[in-house]
């Protein structure tokens, strides 16, 4: 069994259920290193058009590298997914009949140490999916105060030392700001082992990475946008597939889909989410935590 961290989450799946028919319209939120995209154009062929979204430049730069091969059909584009309506205007692209987001970065993002997601590896402490952004993870943990800190780590991230944590990065930053991950990781690692932490597979700060990570790029306030606009481009039999790996998001995808089936706009393709099975989670480990949610958009009610 090969382990490639490129490898599409639960591609089968969503290519199944989203149902894609010759020369639809679809689009990809979440480009990344395109597998997905490259799926989404095979089942679209001969003259289906792909418009396809990421914030991060780089990963834009590879894909359209790998997706090259598919000429005209694929669009990519660098923006946010909470701007797909504009995008989707400005490309003329309506009638759409598939639509998936597969949130979170890529492995590329996060095994790139210069971007600073990673607790294991030192880098600046970056964490922006967008470069044109200014906000950073380093400007988090150095500016604001031990409260929002501890909401950010506890609310976003689950963390159960988010108060002393918080407090924790409050005192370093006065001697000294923090401007790499190795001196984050360090300060957390000192929290957990002053209560008596020993070593375990999870790197201790991983859940205030997750956090930082969320918080730097707005990812709750983002998806909820990204859901509305994209329900928005589905014709009325048009399926929408969202992929997440946090149960925060989950619940924003579930409670959406919930919302648009009570008014009678929507139907959910399965009562609960899809799961990889063991075989796809050997394979490729990152799709342990993933969750798919499929939704059909009806008649507007
Ligand atoms: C899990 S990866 C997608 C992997 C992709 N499906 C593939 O087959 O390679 C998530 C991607 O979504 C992008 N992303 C995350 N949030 C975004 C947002 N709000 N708008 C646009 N792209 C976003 C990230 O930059 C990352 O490249």
């Amino acid at each position: 069994m090969t382990t490639s961290p490129d490898e599409p989450v639960l591609l089968q799946e969503v290519m199944m259920l989203l149902a894609l028919r010759p020369d639809d319209t679809c689009i990809d939120m979440t480009v990344g290193l395109g597998g997905h995209t490259a799926a989404l154009a095979l089942a679209t062929a001969p003259d289906g058009r792909v418009l396809g979204l990421d914030r991060d430049a780089a990963a834009l730069a590879l894909a359209t590298k790998r997706l090259a091969s598919l000429g005209g059909r694929v669009r990519l584009v660098q923006a946010s997914f909470a701007h797909v309506a504009e995008v989707a205007a400005q490309e003329n692209v309506r009638d759409v009949a598939g639509i998936l987001m597969d949130l979170g970065v890529s492995s590329m993002q996060f095994d790139d140490h210069e971007r600073g997601f990673s607790c294991t590896q030192d880098g600046p402490l970056d964490m922006r999916m967008d470069a044109r952004q200014t906000l950073t993870a380093a400007d988090i943990v150095n500016g604001w105060d031990v409260d929002a800190l501890t909401n950010v780590l506890r609310d976003l991230g689950g963390e159960p030392m988010a108060g002393p944590i918080a407090r924790a990065c409050v005192r370093r930053r006065v001697k000294a700001l923090f401007t790499q991950t190795y001196e984050l990781a360090r300060v957390v690692s000192g929290v957990y082992y002053a209560r008596g932490w020993r070593r375990s597979k999870v790197h201790p700060a991983t859940r205030v990475f997750q956090a930082l990570r969320m918080a730097v790029n707005d990812e709750a306030g983002e998806l909820r946008a990204g859901l509305a606009s994209a329900w928005q481009l589905l014709k009325e039999g048009g399926r929408i597939a969202v992929i997440s790996f946090h149960s925060g998001d989950d619940k924003v995808v579930k409670e959406y889909f919930k919302e648009q089936c009570l008014r009678g706009a929507g139907t959910l393709l399965q009562r609960k989410p899809l799961t990889a099975g063991a075989v796809e989670c050997a394979r490729n480990p990152r799709a342990r935590s993933a969750k798919l949610r499929v939704c059909q958009r009806e008649g507007d009610a």
